[in-house]
């Protein structure tokens, strides 16, 4: 029988801070009229401390759960797509997995910078489709502003934080992702960097050069984003043997509103089948798709049935797309407070129970260092020849 992934749930999170133009413009030499009319950026929003990557990704991650009505004790992949993650390791997405109280997931994180939702969104559909999974959580999620340097104009207006998830389930029912194109460039690695990373020795040298900042060539971006933007779309709709006038409606990486008017332009679509919502977020890179997608069908603007497709590009260079056959009417997804309220119990339940498995390593590992103790004191200690190392060679007589 065949196997479709079809999203189940979505949720978002922005931090609830508002940096407006107007602020920056106290902060480095620009204005709001020159940030609105060259990107179409009004405000963003920024993490405050005692924010990160994972907890933003928690955060719209149980949203989705929610909608979805699934248990995070019985989510069995985590894939979260950042640039930012909240270390090299581990992996942000097993932050996720612990803060959410999914114990049985496997989780990994997956950096095509703003391309990654929607790779991941293929990785997870891909998984669901091959039989692997049942369920993925595909998230999103991004702190722009810890690698930006706030005294850069050309980058700092730019970038905002924040995460969006869904949830993939299979199902015997066709629909759901229906094709995805994804490609990449790494001729074209230098144009938008955060250098921060083994090849740069960590450390006081590192921030001195200033290489730990993101950089960008923000016209040269701009050329390969106008071309891909357009080519990815045509080239997801053609995998599903489709054309650009089947598209209902485009959820683009959210970079520049210029970016948008020229692919409407060169799809030969009117400029409304492409949702915007990036004069309130800036661009949070692989959190701009989902925080779209979210908002997009809180506005009623997909409805069951619809063929939405999903597009970013970014750093690597990288881009990709995903089409979508939407299958779930969202007004069916609003639930009762008292549902709202078991799920709520739920999380905590799930989380706990995350917390006990910390408990209790903690907990076995004082239990060894005990009995290793009173193996000492009635035993002695052990012979330095024959304490289970390896003696080292003998030298040669
Ligand atoms: O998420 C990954 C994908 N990212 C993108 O797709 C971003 C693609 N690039 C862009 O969106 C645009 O290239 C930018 C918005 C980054 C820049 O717009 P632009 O029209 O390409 O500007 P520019 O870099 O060519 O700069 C034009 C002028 C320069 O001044 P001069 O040299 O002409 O005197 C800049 O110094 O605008 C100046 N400028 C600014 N002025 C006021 C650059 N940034 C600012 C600023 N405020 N924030």
């Amino acid at each position: 029988m065949d196997r479709y992934a079809h999203i189940t749930g979505w949720g978002a999170y922005a931090p609830p801070r508002i940096v407006t133009n107007e602020d920056l413009a106290h902060v480095v030499p620009t204005s709001d009229a020159w940030i609105q009319d060259r990107t179409g950026i009004r405000e963003r929003r920024i993490a405050d401390e005692g924010e990160y990557t994972s907890t933003m990704g928690i955060k719209a991650g149980r949203r989705a759960l929610e909608v979805a009505n699934l248990d995070p004790g019985r989510v069995e992949l985590i894939i979260v797509a950042t640039s930012t993650p909240d270390y090299l390791m581990p992996a942000t997405a097993c932050l996720v997995q612990d803060g959410l109280g999914a114990t049985r997931a496997a989780a990994f994180d997956l950096n095509t910078a703003c391309s990654g939702f929607v790779y991941a969104l293929s990785v997870g559909a891909s998984m669901i489709r091959a039989g692997a999974y049942d369920n993925v959580l595909v998230i999103g999620t991004e702190s722009m502003s810890r690698v930006m340097n706030w005294t850069d104009r050309t980058t700092c207006v730019l970038f905002g934080d924040g995460a969006g998830a869904v949830v993939l389930e299979a199902s015997d029912r066709p629909g759901g992702l229906l094709s995805f194109s994804l490609g990449s460039d790494g001729s074209g690695a230098d144009l938008l960097t955060v250098r921060l990373g083994t090849r740069l020795p960590l450390g006081v040298g590192a921030l001195a050069t200033g290489e730990t900042y993101m950089k960008m060539n923000g016209p040269e971006v701009f050329r390969f984003a106008t071309r891909i933007m357009s080519q990815s779309t045509r080239e997801v709709m053609a995998r599903a043997g489709l054309g650009v006038a089947d598209i209902d409606l485009i959820v683009p990486h959210q970079a520049n509103t210029r970016i948008l008017q020229v692919a409407a332009k060169q799809l030969g679509l009117p400029l409304e089948r492409i949702f915007s919502n990036l004069d309130r977020y800036g661009n949070t890179s692989a959190a701009s798709v989902p925080i779209a997608l979210v908002e997009a069908i809180g506005a009623g603007r997909i409805q069951a049935g619809d063929r939405v497709v999903m597009v970013g590009f970014g750093g690597g260079l990288t881009w990709g797309a995903c089409l979508l056959e939407w299958s779930v009417d969202p007004e069916g997804r609003t639930w009762p407070a008292w549902r709202r309220g078991v799920y709520w119990t739920r999380t905590r339940l799930a989380r706990a129970r995350s917390l006990l498995h910390r408990a209790d390593r903690r907990l076995a590992a004082l239990e060894d260092r005990l009995r290793r103790r009173d193996n000492l004191r009635v035993n002695g200690p052990p012979d330095p020849d024959t304490n289970g190392h390896a003696r080292p060679p003998a030298p040669d007589a």
